[in-house]
């Protein structure tokens, strides 16, 4: 039986809207996941939506699964691979053309390559750099020419999601290390591009409990050891993608104009990142 604390975590969405209504943002990897709980959000609350994945049916499957109301109009969606040079930034001129300017992007798109020290080769490091790090500058650049048009008053907003691996030691260190690059990296454009109106954020997740994945299907096959790795969580409960999205959509919005170059850590005052330990 699902209780009613675990209700309020995940839906229906608070009857208070998250202050997107009508802004034009840009999320990387939307189809699963986080940036899925994003999308849907900021469509639930009236923004335009552009989005990308490299499976063109997995994106074709989230425009169909979208509620008339919400408007399909709404939704941008272009199959790619982030790391490609040159698609990631024909996505964003193709977005911002398609909704005459752009006021925020986020991103999403991430994750880890190779092993632990010994089986991880140089292979492994630099894509999951470019993955993580590497698209996330090459995002912010080729949206900073519509950002500096944003409407609103909060300006132009820049979201990047890094992890709780960034800033708390855990296995697969080429990860962390991006990951702790990603929050670097906010800190610093958020001073670069102060002056032409954008804010930019770190928001890093803790472990996410998301249906069918890692942490999903450790509860189910593996109880014992699942009920191990919640005890690093003080309430026992993993954090929800839902919540990581909330607190993206505020820092999108226009209430939050006077967070600008912060790390937002939304893990539910999680321990260690890993059922690993460290
Ligand atoms: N899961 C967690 O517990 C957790 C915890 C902390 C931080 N994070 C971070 O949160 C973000 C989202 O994680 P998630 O677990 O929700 O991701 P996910 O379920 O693996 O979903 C990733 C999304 O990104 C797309 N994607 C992946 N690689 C891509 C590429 N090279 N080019 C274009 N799209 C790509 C995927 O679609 P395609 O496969 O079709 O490309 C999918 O839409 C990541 O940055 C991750 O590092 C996750």
């Amino acid at each position: 039986m699902v209780s009613v604390s675990e209700d309020r975590r995940h839906g229906p969405w608070p009857a208070v809207r998250s202050g997107v209504d009508g802004k034009r943002i840009v999320v990387t990897g939307g189809t699963r996941g986080l940036g899925e709980q994003i999308v849907r959000l900021l469509l639930t609350d009236g923004a335009s939506v552009a989005t990308c994945a490299r499976s063109e049916p997995d994106l074709a499957a989230l425009a169909k699964s979208l509620p008339d109301d919400q408007g399909r109009e709404a939704l941008f969606t272009q199959a790619l691979d982030v790391v490609e040079p040159g698609l990631l930034e024909e996505f964003v001129e193709g977005a911002a053309e398609r909704f005459d300017g752009l006021d925020g992007v986020v991103a999403c798109a991430g994750g880890a390559r190779g092993g632990g020290l010994e089986e991880a080769d140089a292979h492994d490091w630099a894509a999951t750099w470019e993955l993580n790090v590497g698209h996330t500058a090459r995002l912010v650049r080729a949206a900073v020419p519509y950002l500096r048009g944003a409407r609103g008053t909060g300006g132009g907003s820049v979201v990047v999601i890094a992890s709780i691996s960034g800033w708390k030691p855990g296995p697969q260190a080429q990860y962390g290390a991006a990951k702790a690059a990603q929050i670097h990296l906010a800190a610093s454009l958020a001073r670069e591009l102060g002056p032409d109106g954008i804010r930019v954020n770190a928001v890093s997740p803790g472990s996410m409990l998301i249906p069918g994945k890692r942490w999903d299907r450790m509860r189910v096959a593996q109880p014992e050891a699942f009920a191990r790795f919640a005890t690093e969580f003080p309430n026992g409960q993993l954090v929800a993608p839902q919540e990581v999205a909330r607190v993206v959509a505020f820092l999108l919005s226009d209430a939050s104009s006077g967070v600008s170059g912060a790390h937002v850590p939304v893990d539910r005052a999680q321990n260690a990142p890993s059922a690993e330990g460290y």
